[in-house]
């Protein structure tokens, strides 16, 4: 299997960048590739960071790390480079994904000082302070009136594309475009598995208004009908800090290290104030109409990622998670089954992720829940045992499903089969 797992991040190289999967997925994005970084730190460390630096060479002058990094041209995909129209050196699109790019940074830099690589410090140097900007753009960006979250303006942002947690607001945004819609997902995965028409007309309605606004972040905040502060997203963000931070250390940058102490000290103060005892979870917050984002998806849980929670808190969580699991072959669901939303084929609506249990596995045993955490990592590594390195699974069944050889399953295969026993994940705090 870990032959098997290297073979496909082999097959999806396309020269120092990883594509998600052939056909389906055929440039670089943003989140897989962090991950795809840390899969290929444990066994190519040069290989590793080569994947970071081609994910940078779409940095925006702003900071922004863009969600798609067109490389070269494939017409398997919509939407393409020309329905973005955007005007960065090389070609991406207009939106960004979850900052996981610190936690990777952090990952591969300890395996190139632990491999007693002489290029380690320049090396990560030059990807800090991409991403040392990057976390600038997002505080600047998507939070300027300083609430201590981060905002997504369109669902692919968020790298759930289609979850429960939107409808309300998605429902909201117009289905009218300008771009005539060609789906080509459809045409490579079974319809029923995918988002639906709808849904991707309000998505490309999204990239409309905003490439009106010329991709102008100001712009774009004054008019965005879709807005939500995303506890998943800062979460992530809120970690990744923790993981510069700790970066900054080790590279003796002192005024860099106290302004990214400055931030996740808003982060984590932000994400803190977003927990409600009775749902036990944490929940987002939508700019629009004012209200929580009251669907029960993964994201409740991310903020673990980067807050050190209370005894309460953790007893709440471990029961909720549990009873997420309940009658499920293999957990975490991306919605909880008891919801009415849930629906165990339907990508973000049901089915289980590799990379979120990673991540949520990583809170857990950075909050001390190690048997949970193993729980998930177990049946994770399970599933893919079981099902092959596919995108996502049917948690009632354990089958796997949507596009196969998928990168960053065969990189959470990677890690999480080496995690066995053991508290391995590293707890950061600055
Ligand atoms: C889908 C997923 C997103 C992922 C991308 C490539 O859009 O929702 O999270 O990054 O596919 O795998």
């Amino acid at each position: 299997m870990d032959e098997a797992a290297r073979a496909v991040l082999a097959r999806n190289d396309r020269g120092g960048y990883t594509v998600p999967t052939d056909r389906l997925y055929p440039f670089q994005w943003n989140w897989d590739s962090a991950f795809v970084a840390m899969g290929f730190a444990i066994f190519d460390i040069d290989r590793a960071y080569r994947e970071l630096e081609r994910l940078v060479e779409g940095q925006w002058d702003d900071g922004m790390i863009p969600h798609i990094v067109f490389h070269a041209p494939s017409d398997t995909y919509f939407p393409g480079p020309e329905v973005w129209g955007t005007r960065h050196r090389i070609a991406t699109s207009g939106i960004t994904q979850p900052p996981v790019f610190g936690m990777a940074l952090r990952h591969v830099h300890d395996a190139a000082v632990a491999a007693g690589r002489p290029d380690a410090a320049d090396r990560t140097l030059a990807l800090f302070q991409a991403a040392l900007r990057s976390h600038r753009w997002w505080l600047s960006a998507r939070d300027p009136h300083g609430l201590g979250l981060v905002s997504i303006l369109h669902p692919w942002e968020s790298g759930s594309d289609n979850s429960p947690a939107w409808d309300e607001a998605l429902a909201r945004v117009p289905p009218t475009t300008t771009t005539a819609i060609r789906r080509k997902d459809t045409g490579h995965v079974d319809p029923a598995m995918r988002p639906r028409d709808e849904d991707y007309q309000r998505f490309i309605h999204l990239v409309d208004v905003y490439r009106d606004c010329g991709w102008e972040p100001a712009r774009q905040w004054a008019v965005a009908p879709f807005k939500i502060a995303d506890v998943q997203m800062t979460g992530i963000l809120a970690r990744s800090t923790a993981d510069l931070i700790y970066l900054a250390e080790a590279l003796g940058l002192e005024g860099e290290r106290a302004e990214l102490a400055s931030m996740h000290h808003a982060l984590t103060t932000g994400l803190a104030g977003r927990w409600r005892p009775d749902l036990a979870r944490f929940v987002s917050l939508d700019l629009v109409s004012g209200e929580d984002v009251g669907a029960p998806t993964q994201a409740c849980f991310m903020p673990l990622v980067a807050l050190h929670v209370d005894h309460t808190q953790l007893q709440a969580v471990e029961a909720e998670i549990k009873r997420w699991l309940e009658g499920m072959v293999v957990g975490l669901p991306s919605t909880a089954p008891y919801s009415q939303a849930f629906e165990p084929k339907r990508y973000w609506r049901g089915p289980v992720w590799a990379v979120v249990n990673w991540l949520l596995a990583d809170g857990l045993r950075m909050n001390g829940a190690l048997e949970l955490a193993r729980q998930i990592e177990q049946s994770t590594v399970s599933a893919i045992e079981r099902s092959g390195f596919c995108e996502y699974f049917d948690p009632t069944t354990g089958e796997g499903l949507g596009g196969d050889a998928f990168s960053w399953t065969a990189a959470a295969y990677l890690v999480l089969s080496r995690r066995g026993h053991g508290p391995s994940a590293q707890a950061t705090r600055p």
